[in-house]
């Protein structure tokens, strides 16, 4: 079986499609969605539909939980604040019941599990070897039987192996999971890129030979662009620069972090 796995779709329904007809290329069987489908973009009922009509498995992200009240927003920086007010207003009926249904976690097919920050909270970010390491001993917990498990919320793809580490961040690639260990997988974010180029990302989970490939497409960005332009919502809300100001600047730190993580081993 072959899983189609995607996270923060961030209502980009150009994004999503292209997504989507890559996975269907890739002939996966079914889809789990690490939540955030509305929040920042401009089609959040027509990506809700969408992913609803995959069959997929769906949890809630924060920004579903902010657009339809259950999270403020109000500390949130002024993007957030906006298309969140925005999407409130633009949410129709059934799509904000769907969205009030979502579960904060769930099990899909295969021995996956799926959740969007951490299963304590929507609002985690698992991007280091401490938070991945209780990512899994939670999972231990919670899902005893679970192998993988799919996150997002960081909108980086991420690889981490409870035995091996780190195996891939923030580019595509193919990792090779083993039987005798959790691994947790975060594919990226479809709809609001965080790279330095603009890129949907998605993966997909095979889970005959063990393996998850990490895939980055290119979709119609300046289409987007006018389509948030013409429903008011900020011009910039399909991609946010990457962390941490230059590239070199992101490169040293990354160096800082993985000494870091060496030593807390
Ligand atoms: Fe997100």
């Amino acid at each position: 079986m072959r899983l189609g796995l995607l996270a923060d779709v961030h209502g980009n329904l150009p994004a999503l499609e292209a997504v989507l007809a890559l996975l269907d290329r890739e002939a996966v069987d079914a889809y789990v969605c690490a939540g955030d489908l509305v929040g920042y973009g401009a089609f959040p009922n027509e990506c809700v539909a969408t992913v609803t009509a995959l069959g997929a498995t769906v949890v809630a992200g924060n920004h579903e939980l902010m657009a339809i009240g259950r999270l403020p927003s109000e500390g949130m920086i002024p993007v957030v604040r906006e298309s969140t007010a925005w999407t409130a207003r633009a949410l129709d009926e059934p799509t904000a019941a769907t969205l009030a249904g979502l579960p904060p976690s769930a099990e899909g097919p295969g021995g996956v599990v799926v959740t969007h920050g951490s299963f304590d909270s929507p609002e985690a970010y698992v991007r280091d070897a401490i938070a991945a390491r209780a990512v899994l001993a939670r999972c231990a917990e919670l899902y005893s039987e679970a192998r993988v498990v799919v996150l997002g919320h960081t909108h980086e793809a991420f690889a981490w192996s409870g035995g091996r580490g780190e195996l891939l961040r923030g580019r595509a690639g193919t990792v090779t999971l083993e039987a005798a260990e959790r691994a947790l997988v975060n594919p990226g974010a479809v709809g609001q890129s965080r790279d330095d180029r603009v890129l949907a990302r998605a993966a997909v989970l095979d889970l005959g030979d063990a393996t998850v490939r990490f895939h980055e497409v290119e979709y119609d960005v300046d289409g987007y662009r006018r389509a948030l332009r013409e429903r008011g919502l900020p011009y910039s809300a399909y991609h946010a620069p990457p962390r941490g100001g230059s590239r070199a600047t992101r490169v040293a730190r990354r160096v800082v972090r993985r000494a870091r993580e060496r030593l807390a081993r």
